[in-house]
């Protein structure tokens, strides 16, 4: 009796340890694993020390359940690699996204483990460019352990994976930012580059904005596209929604169409988006409204009086912050007009994104209340400097008072003691 218990206990707690690494526990008997971690070629042992790291290991799945052949032999290679046990080897890259598929594009069996997990991979992926390619018989371009390694594959949402939003443009940019690689293809390298300089990348690597893109936010991971994108060059419109709707009321949704230039992309550009800034509005040299305007063109004249609108608001703003700063580093409470300063700012994005519909008198609504605004907080803030300078005035007066007072009263005491004489 005692002997059972102490067996159950053991039991329970190799069980327990097992669990606590989230290791299965055939994982431990799994012949595979033991032999091939014993082999001398790296080759060979590298998968066997890399699958620690792998989800599919953390779902019950091992190396039989991709390779076939039997884990149950121990020692026993001509058993193990048994065709007879549905032994199939290393794939061929061809082979690969089947081979994946075997499982995830089966959705009974999926949904055993993930009821909402996706099972269309295969299907899309072959109507990517990467797809297309494979099936004409190209090796170089990505097939599912490109993106998600080998061996190490994690859960989408494992912050180590290939395919996690801050890893993803390293994943693709190994290959489209090398040269060498690329070398074949007629497309520029530069992406990863530009996507670095850009504000999507700033806000996603560096603010931890999940919402801003990255490669496959645009072109989609498995398809040619995200779901629901007609043309990775609309893509912009997904999540750029208000934006959309003003354009869409613009002289220029007519004329991009008729022209076939793309809405936002054509004077945003594609990888490296920056902050855009008023001047770009002007339309001078340099800008991407020369490629269509002519510089003096009646279109860029009413642009510059766009700009003139926009800075006029900007500028009013920054002066009212800095008279509101000056006075708040005197000591005077300044919340009040700050707070009604945020108006004026929220006018200035509305007016800045307003400049999309190029309809003049909403952007002269918006950059006209947005001054009113900005002007009472300005007024605000130069009425306090002007308290704050009345105080300082008061207090030079009353100290001059105190002073008179002291200088008489000293005197007052010399003519005293000196009544009094030497005594
Ligand atoms: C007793 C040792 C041993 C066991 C057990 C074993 N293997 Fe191997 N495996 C080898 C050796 C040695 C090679 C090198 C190629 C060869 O000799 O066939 C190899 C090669 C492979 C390859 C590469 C084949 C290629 O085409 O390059 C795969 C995949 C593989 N094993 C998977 C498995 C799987 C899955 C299991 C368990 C079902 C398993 N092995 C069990 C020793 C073993
Ligand atoms: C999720 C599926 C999956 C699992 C699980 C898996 N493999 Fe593989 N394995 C592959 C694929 C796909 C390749 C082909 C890799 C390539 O083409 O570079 C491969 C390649 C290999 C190779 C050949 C490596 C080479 O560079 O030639 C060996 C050996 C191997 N696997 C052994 C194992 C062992 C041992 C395990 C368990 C520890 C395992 N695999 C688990 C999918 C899997
Ligand atoms: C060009 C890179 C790339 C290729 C090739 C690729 N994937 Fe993915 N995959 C990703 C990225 C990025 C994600 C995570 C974001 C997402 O879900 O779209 C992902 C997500 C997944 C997921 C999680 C569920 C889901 O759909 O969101 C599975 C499963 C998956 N991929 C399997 C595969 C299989 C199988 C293949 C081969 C047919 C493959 N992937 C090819 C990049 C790729
Ligand atoms: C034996 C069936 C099987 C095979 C073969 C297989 N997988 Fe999986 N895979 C699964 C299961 C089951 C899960 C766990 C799903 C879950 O719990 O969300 C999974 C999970 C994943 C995930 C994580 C999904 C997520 O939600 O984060 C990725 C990525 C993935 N597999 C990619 C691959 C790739 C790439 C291959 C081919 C090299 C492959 N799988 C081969 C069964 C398989
Ligand atoms: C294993 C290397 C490799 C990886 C990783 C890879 N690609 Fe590719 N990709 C290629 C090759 C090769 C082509 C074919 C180029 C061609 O046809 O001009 C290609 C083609 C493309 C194309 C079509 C280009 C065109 O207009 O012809 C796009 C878009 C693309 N990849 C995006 C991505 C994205 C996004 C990722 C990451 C999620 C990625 N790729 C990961 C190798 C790779
Ligand atoms: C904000 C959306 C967006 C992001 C992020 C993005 N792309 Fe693109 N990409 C585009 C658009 C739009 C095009 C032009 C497509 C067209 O004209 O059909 C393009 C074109 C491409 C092409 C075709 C060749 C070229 O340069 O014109 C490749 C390859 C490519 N992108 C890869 C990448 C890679 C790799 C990343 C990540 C480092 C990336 N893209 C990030 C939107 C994006
Ligand atoms: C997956 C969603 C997504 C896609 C697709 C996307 N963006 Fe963005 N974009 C964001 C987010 C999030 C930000 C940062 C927050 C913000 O300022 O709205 C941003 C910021 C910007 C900014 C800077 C805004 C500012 O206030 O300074 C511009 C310009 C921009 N995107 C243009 C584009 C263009 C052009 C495209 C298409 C090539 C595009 N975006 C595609 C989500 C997206
Ligand atoms: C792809 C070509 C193209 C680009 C790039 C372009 N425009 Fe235009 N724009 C047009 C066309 C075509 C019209 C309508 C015909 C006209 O008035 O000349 C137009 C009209 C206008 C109008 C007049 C709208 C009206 O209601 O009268 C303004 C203002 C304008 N554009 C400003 C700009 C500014 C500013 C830029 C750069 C930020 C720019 N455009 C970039 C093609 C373009
Ligand atoms: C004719 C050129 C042009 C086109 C087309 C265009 N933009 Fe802009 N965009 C600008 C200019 C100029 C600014 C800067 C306005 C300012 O700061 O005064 C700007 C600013 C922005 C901003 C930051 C300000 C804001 O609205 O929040 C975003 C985001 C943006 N654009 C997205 C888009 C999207 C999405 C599209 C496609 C629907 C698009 N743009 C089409 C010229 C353009």
């Amino acid at each position: 009796m005692r002997l059972m218990l102490r067996v159950a206990c053991c039991g329970l707690l190799l069980a327990a340890a097992a669990l606590i690494r989230g290791v299965p526990f055939a994982a431990a008997e799994d012949a595979c694993i033991d032999c091939h971690k014993a082999l001398r070629e790296e080759r060979l042992s590298r998968p066997a020390f890399k699958i620690k790291d792998d989800y599919h290991l953390v779902r019950g799945l091992s190396c039989h359940n991709c390779h076939g052949g039997d884990p149950t032999a121990l020692d026993n290679k001509a058993q193990s690699h048994s065709p007879a046990k549905g032994f199939v080897g290393k794939p061929k890259r061809q082979a690969i996204p089947e081979s994946c598929g075997r499982c995830h594009s089966d959705p009974v069996y999926m949904r055993t483990f993930n009821p909402s997990i996706r099972t269309d991979q295969v299907k899309e992926y072959y109507t990517s460019a990467h797809g297309k390619r494979l099936r004409e018989g190209d090796q170089k371009v990505a097939v599912c352990i490109s993106c998600h390694d080998v061996h190490a594959i994690r859960a989408v949402k494992d912050q180590m994976a290939w395919t996690h939003p801050i890893k993803v443009a390293e994943t693709c940019g190994r290959c489209h930012g090398d040269a060498e690689y690329m070398k074949a293809y007629k497309i520029p390298t530069d992406q990863f580059e530009k996507y670095k300089q850009s504000i999507h990348y700033e806000m996603l690597t560096k603010r931890g904005d999940l919402a801003s893109p990255t490669c496959s936010s645009c072109h989609g991971s498995h398809g040619a596209a995200p779901p629901g994108i007609d043309s990775v060059a609309n893509i912009c419109s997904h999540c750029h929604v208000a934006t959309v709707e003003l354009f869409a009321k613009s002289a220029h949704k007519p004329a991009f169409a008729e022209l076939g230039m793309p809405a936002c992309v054509t004077c945003h550009g594609n990888h490296d988006v920056t902050k855009p800034s008023d001047a770009m509005l002007a339309g001078g040299e340099g800008t991407p409204c020369a490629t269509c305007h002519e510089a003096n063109s009646v279109p860029l004249k009413k642009a510059a009086e766009l700009r003139t609108m926009v800075e006029g608001l900007s500028s009013r703003i920054d002066q009212a912050a800095a008279v509101l700063t000056k006075a708040e580093r005197a000591g005077m409470e300044v919340g009040q007009p700050r707070f009604e300063l945020i108006a004026a700012k929220e006018s200035l994005i509305k007016a800045r994104a307003e400049t999309h519909s190029l309809q003049v008198e909403k952007i002269k609504t918006a950059t006209d209340s947005g001054l009113i605004v900005a002007q009472k907080s300005l007024e605000s803030g130069q009425d306090l400097l002007a308290e704050l300078q009345f105080r300082r005035k008061g207090l030079a007066v009353s100290m001059l008072v105190i002073g008179a007072v002291l200088v008489g009263l000293f005197f007052k005491i010399r003519e005293v003691d000196r009544r009094r004489g030497p005594g």
